[in-house]
């Protein structure tokens, strides 16, 4: 199986590396426009080989395409990641343009991929996808969901002081310091409520910081985080690869569910083989429903920037 990654800055670098790792493709094609940048990349993690005990074969290519032909998923990392104080909408003029040419040139050579969008504004960058390319909507994933919910995930094991894998929660909506919905009412810690193990205040402290996530880590490191966005799309990856029929939240297209229409936003899907095998439309309480038209309205508005 085999895996294009486009952009071999930080983002699709650490994804190539976390999909490497985990030994669940033989072929890891990393593209970037920058001459050699992408070959010094895959070689250097290449080098990690031995040391990471992996068989993953990454190569690198400086905008060659047909080094990417056949990808079973092709990852679209490329594009200006944001400055500290700006927002991810900010970026639409440049990486609108950036996300439709690679979509474009990597459908000539893999027809039938799935496509997973990480560029920002992503759920306009993933919904510019739906709009330019013939591919069928549950091939066409946009990463957003993952990460916030491992980041809400992070704020809720650090306030309740327990270790992360006793916690489960998840992000819903659009993938934006404001659109973000995570879902407090279904969150918990070992199958127990976090409402009940927590004030209302360090609640809201936990909501605020998880959808500011992105921006903090922005205003530390002068630019976009990669960590945790090259794992959440290593895990999407893992999901559809190994056909897992596990749930994540991912920005689909929207055909009526949630009684939302004709835009990309996080929503629960199950991952498999065919990529979006299933949008789960799960019960929400009318705040969270709220939370969510009020995001979808936000996501719709910066669409409108495409003129499309
Ligand atoms: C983030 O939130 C890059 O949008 C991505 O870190």
């Amino acid at each position: 199986m085999k895996i294009t990654v486009v952009g071999a800055g930080a983002v699709g670098a650490s994804c190539a590396e976390y999909i490497a790792i985990k030994n669940f493709v033989s072929e890891v094609i990393l593209l970037d426009i920058k001459e050699g940048f992408a070959e010094g990349k895959a070689m250097d993690l290449m080098q990690t080989a031995s040391l990471n005990n992996f068989d993953t074969n990454i190569i690198g290519s400086t905008n060659d395409y047909s080094k990417t032909a056949n990808s079973d998923i092709c990852v679209i990392t490329s594009g200006i990641p944001r400055k500290p104080g700006m927002s991810r909408e900010e970026l639409i003029g440049i990486n609108a343009g950036i996300v439709k040419t690679v979509s474009s040139n990597l459908l000539q050579h893999s027809p039938d991929t799935i496509l997973i969008v990480v560029s920002n504004p992503m759920d306009s960058m993933t919904y510019l996808v739906h709009k330019t390319t013939t591919l069928p909507k549950n091939r066409i994933i946009g990463m957003g969901g993952a990460l916030d919910s491992a980041r809400f995930k992070y704020r809720l094991a650090e306030a309740l002081d327990a270790p992360v894998k006793e916690v489960d929660g998840m992000v819903i909506g659009g993938h934006s310091d404001k659109g973000m919905v995570p879902l407090i009412s279904k969150a918990t810690r070992n199958g127990e409520k976090v409402s009940d193990l927590l004030s209302a205040e360090r609640l809201d402290q936990v909501k605020q910081d998880t959808k500011v996530g992105g921006a903090t880590l922005t205003g530390l490191l002068g630019t976009s985080a990669w960590y945790a966005p090259g794992a959440a799309v290593s895990s999407l990856t893992q999901a559809i690869i190994c056909d897992e029929k596990k749930t994540f939240p991912c920005s689909s297209y929207l055909n009526g569910e949630f009684g939302i229409n004709d835009i990309c936003i996080g929503v629960p899907v199950v991952l498999g083989k065919n990529g979006i095998e299933e949008i789960v439309e799960i019960n929400l309480d009318q705040s969270d429903m709220d939370h969510l038209k009020e995001s979808a309205e936000g996501v719709r508005k910066t669409n409108k920037l495409l003129n499309i």
